[in-house]
């Protein structure tokens, strides 16, 4: 199994939407029983909580699915997961400084893997999902595509 987490600040706006986007995109693509996807915030502020009402309301929208996910704090345990990806540059630091992983190759800033290689702009201060969402499809088509040539699952794909 290969697992892939998504890292946020809140982990109530940004990580969640690549999650459930990302779980979405590996079930179309029939990988579901090869990759798993979860998602986790550089702070706690709000542990517990359901995705932010905005992030919600656009995935519910477009029919996918956002059942059981609720914030949680990153923990050192995170170091296992295959893919550590993060919304901006300063979760990198952070998410690096929190799992002691300075040079860990699969800690990397998400947007890295498009063309834009730059932060996912944050829709608690923006306002803006529909921009966030619409980034959150380009960066988990190439990161999928990633992991397909990564760990061969070309003739798992379909
Ligand atoms: P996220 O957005 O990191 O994409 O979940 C934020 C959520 C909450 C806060 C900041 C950013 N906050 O300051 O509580």
């Amino acid at each position: 199994m290969i697992r892939v987490l998504f890292v946020c600040l809140g982990n109530i706006c940004r990580s969640p939407m690549a999650e459930a986007v990302m779980r979405d995109l590996v079930e179309r693509k029939g990988l579901t029983v090869h990759i798993k996807v979860d998602s986790a915030g550089t702070s706690d502020w709000h542990k517990g909580e359901a995705p932010h009402k905005g992030t919600l309301a656009l995935l519910r929208e477009l029919g996918i699915s956002t059942s059981g996910m609720l914030s949680r704090p990153l923990r050192t345990a995170d170091l296992s997961f295959d893919y550590v990806v993060c919304m901006d540059a300063s979760n990198v630091e952070n998410t690096r400084k929190m799992l002691r992983a300075f040079d860990h190759p699969h800690i990397f800033r998400f947007l890295d893997l498009t063309d834009h290689q730059k932060d996912v702009p944050d829709p608690w201060y923006t306002g803006d999902f529909q921009e966030t969402y619409e980034l959150c499809v380009e960066g988990c088509e190439a990161l999928l595509e990633k992991i397909i040539v990564e760990h061969q699952l070309e003739r798992a794909a379909h």
